[in-house]
Parts: C-alpha cells; structure tokens; sequence
C-alpha cells in the first residue's frame, strides 16, 4: 500500500499519453493538461499491456469448447465477482450484471424493477439526466429540493418520503455529482429509505471513482440495495457499465433485451430464463471491458483507493484556495465534494473561457450544462426558458447559460493547477482582446481564435490515426 504522494505519483507515472503534447498559440507544443475527469478518464499502461496480453487467450464465452473459450469464460465470469467485490457487495445475495455504462445500467434497473405508472421514483433536483429520464419514462418521478449552495435538502426529502409512503418504490441519488461534485451521505440517505420501506439506487458514476466504496451489508440499515457506474470514468475505458443488485429483483420475468445467452430452455410455447447475470447479458459480453475493469481495480486497490482520495482531497482543497484567490470567479457548490469544480468568470461566456483554455493553455475541460441541466440552472438562478430549444438547434451554445468545469483526478498536479490559476487571471485581464479575437461558430458548436490556425494541425492527428 502507498501513501498518499507516492500513491498519486505511481498513478500518473501509469497514465496513458500524460506526456502528449498540444498545438497552442504561438506555434507552440505544450504539454496537455487533462481536467476532465469526470467526463472520461485516460487508461493506464500497465493495464493496456495486460489487456494485449490477455487478447492471445481472447475468444467468445460460455458456448466454445475450445481452451480459449473455457479460459475467456472463466475470466468473464469472474471478473463480476472482483468488480463486485471493489465496491462491497454481497455476492451471496446481489448480482453483478455488466453493461455498457452508467445511463445502460440505470435505464435496465428502470425496466427491471417493473414500475407500474401511479409507483413513485424520488430523484434529487442535482441528478444526472443518466438518473433523472429513465425514471421520469417510467414511474411519477418526484424531486427532492436542494438549497442554494448545492446541496440536498434533506428535510424536504424526509418530507416527500413520508407523504409519498407507500407509494414510493424507490430513492435515486447520486453518490457525488457531476456539476459540483458535491458528496451526498448515501448511508444516511439509505437508512431514510428503508425507514420508508422503499429501496435505494446511487448513481455511482461520480462518486467510486474518487472514493473507497461500499455498499455493507444487506442486514444493515444503511445498506445500498443498487449500485450503477461506468469504467470508463475509472480509467478503464472498454465500453463497461456496471449495475449491482439483489439477484431476487432480476428473477422476475423476462429480461429487457431477449435472445442468446439469456435463457435455459427454449420450447415452441414457452422460454425458461437462465438465472441473473446471465438473464441479464444478452448476446456476446464484453469481455475485455470486464477484464480490464477487473484487472484496474486491482491495481486501484494495490495503489490504495484511501491514500489516492487523500491526495486527491488535498489537491482539490488547493484549487479552490487558489480559485477563490481570484475575484470575478464565482464557484458553484459546496463542501463535502469530490474533485469536481465548476465557476464562471463573471461575464465571459462559458464556451469561450474553455476555448482560450483549449486553444491556448492546452488544457482540456468542459463547458456547459454537463447532461444536468435543472441542477446547472437552478445554481445559475436562470429560469426554464424555451428559447434555448432554438439555441441548441442552431448550435449557439454560446447562448446557453452554463459553466465551465475541470474535474480533478489524483494524478493531477498543484503544477497543473497552477498553470490553470495563472490562465484564468490572465483571461480576466485581456477579456476584452480575447472577446474581440474569439468567433463563435455554429459549424464547430464553440469559440475559436481568428489567428490560431488548428485545423489541419487537428486533421494531421486524425489522419495519423485514421488512416487517410
Ligand atoms: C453522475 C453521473 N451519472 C451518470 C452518468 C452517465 O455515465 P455514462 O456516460 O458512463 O453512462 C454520468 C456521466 O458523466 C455522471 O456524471
């Protein structure tokens, strides 16, 4: 086990392209800086060269007899229990079942839990769309409230859940969000939706990736009954999702998506389904997403997923020492958060704050609403408004109300950070020349620089890659 700093060290000295360079004005290479995290995060060499390795023994699963197949089946169908295990499941009594990636595994859950229409799913107002639309297809979704500064309102909460009671079915909440990164209390919120009699799922995405994770014990009131997130925003980028829950809620009837793999026995008349995960996985797996995933986890583990929060808590508490420093910066949320940060830097639109970003400093974020579009306005103090339908038809995000977000991960650095800090006070100071060299432009969907020519520079890395 490491302790913290080496932790971090190790993890960036493992990170895939961390010394790729960028075009940035000026004719210049700089090394990129990657703040975007929560949107993705890069894999690591040691796992790629497992994965090359592994791809010699790679074959389909669970129907060849050949030795690549028993081996490929046996590591498919032990990586659930690893993946379940990374997170504290109880595998005598929960299912690991493997999908696609977060918004898969939330809208299967949807399905799964056979909602009728007058059955209440509460949602919190700082949701996903990935755990807000599924619900809202499906049952009467309610929204919890959240105060000004982000966070749940929990009295509100305890408020719906008592009025709803036993209507509710179930309670789906973030573990930490994407816009703020703001920590919800998931235990305590589990123990308020058992006192309810209803179940609860948390949207992991944010959160197992910053954080150890567990989901305890079915007997404990605290317990989480369903867990939902992706790899590839734990550096396992393989195209898995994860979804994690009581075998007995997948046991009743048919699955969403039916074919091979799903089943036992096939009569004319009638279809015996396999038990869950299998019922659950139609056709082919993902077998090398899981096996990376597997073998990342791992790795997570060795390095020590306390000691890589703890870096990651006290480079966060840096940034926002350093932001804070800046005036005419306003940021969103508050503590307790993971290393999710969104600010606006007073009048400059968002998108063009992450051009100059972009183009300039060679750092790469994200801008906008982040697929949480009534949390974003409800912190922006913007009212929904339906000429923002035409705004985005026309590819004016420029228009849009929103934020720019870096999203930090352990092995990002104070350097990084300060390389950030410095551009930002830089931008402030020149906003009237960078406003008067930034077009927006509808074509691209964002800023970009007049004098900056990135266009073929962009299309020679694309033909590196793509061949033409
Ligand atoms: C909190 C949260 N939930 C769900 C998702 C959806 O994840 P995926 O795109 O892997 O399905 C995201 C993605 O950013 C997220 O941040």
């Amino acid at each position: 086990m490491f302790t913290d700093k080496p932790a971090a060290l190790k993890l960036r000295h493992d990170i895939k392209g961390i010394d790729e360079k960028v075009l940035v004005k000026g004719n210049k290479k700089r090394k990129y800086t990657y703040f975007d995290n929560a949107a993705s995060t890069p894999p690591l060499i040691p796992i790629l060269k497992e994965v090359d390795d592994y791809l010699n023994w790679y074959s389909g699963v669970h129907r060849g007899t050949g030795y690549k197949s028993l081996i490929s089946s046996r590591i498919y169908d032990d990586c659930h229990e690893i993946i379940g295990k990374f997170v504290g499941a109880d595998l005598s009594m929960d299912t690991v079942v493997l999908v696609k990636n977060t918004t898969e595994a939330i809208n299967k859950l949807s399905f799964r839990l056979q909602l009728q229409s007058h059955d209440i799913v509460i949602i919190t107002a700082m949701e996903h769309h990935s755990n807000e639309l599924p619900w809202r297809a499906r049952a009467q979704v309610k929204y919890a409230q959240i105060d000004n500064n982000g966070r749940l309102d929990l009295n509100n909460l305890e408020c719906l859940l008592k009025k709803y009671h036993p209507q509710v079915k179930l309670l789906a909440v973030c573990g930490a969000s994407n816009v703020t990164g703001h920590v919800n209390d998931v235990h305590l919120l589990a123990k308020m939706a058992h006192a309810y009699g209803c179940k609860i799922l948390v949207d992991g995405a944010q959160l197992v990736p910053h954080q150890r994770f567990n989901m305890k014990a079915h007997s404990d009131s605290d317990h989480i009954d369903f867990l939902a997130f992706s790899g590839h925003k734990i550096y396992s980028p393989f195209g898995l999702g994860v979804l994690i829950g009581p075998k007995e809620t997948f046991m009743n009837g048919s699955p969403e998506y039916q074919g091979g793999g799903t089943v036992k026995l096939v009569l004319k008349n009638e279809i015996f389904w396999a038990n869950p995960p299998d019922r659950e996985e139609a056709g082919s797996p993902n077998v090398v997403g899981a096996f990376a995933l597997a073998r990342t986890l791992k790795y997570l583990n060795e390095l020590g997923m306390d000691a890589l929060a703890k870096h990651e808590e006290e480079l966060t508490a840096y940034t926002l020492e350093k932001l804070g420093d800046l005036n005419s910066l306003r940021v969103y949320g508050s503590q307790p958060r993971v290393g999710v940060i969104s600010f606006n830097l007073k009048d400059l639109p968002h998108a063009l704050v992450g051009a100059i970003l972009c183009f300039e400093a060679g750092i790469g974020l994200r801008t906008g609403c982040f697929c949480a579009q009534n949390y974003v306005r409800h912190l922006l103090g913007v009212k929904e408004d339906y000429q923002q339908l035409e705004f985005y038809e026309r590819n004016e995000i420029d228009k849009i109300p929103g934020m720019v977000r870096i999203s930090l991960a352990p092995y990002n650095t104070r350097e990084e950070v300060d390389h950030l800090i410095k551009w930002l006070r830089y931008i402030v100071e020149n906003r009237y020349e960078f406003r008067r060299r930034y077009k927006f432009s509808r074509v691209h969907g964002g800023f970009i620089p007049a004098d900056l020519l990135n266009k073929e520079y962009i299309s020679n890395i694309y033909n590196r890659y793509m061949g033409l």
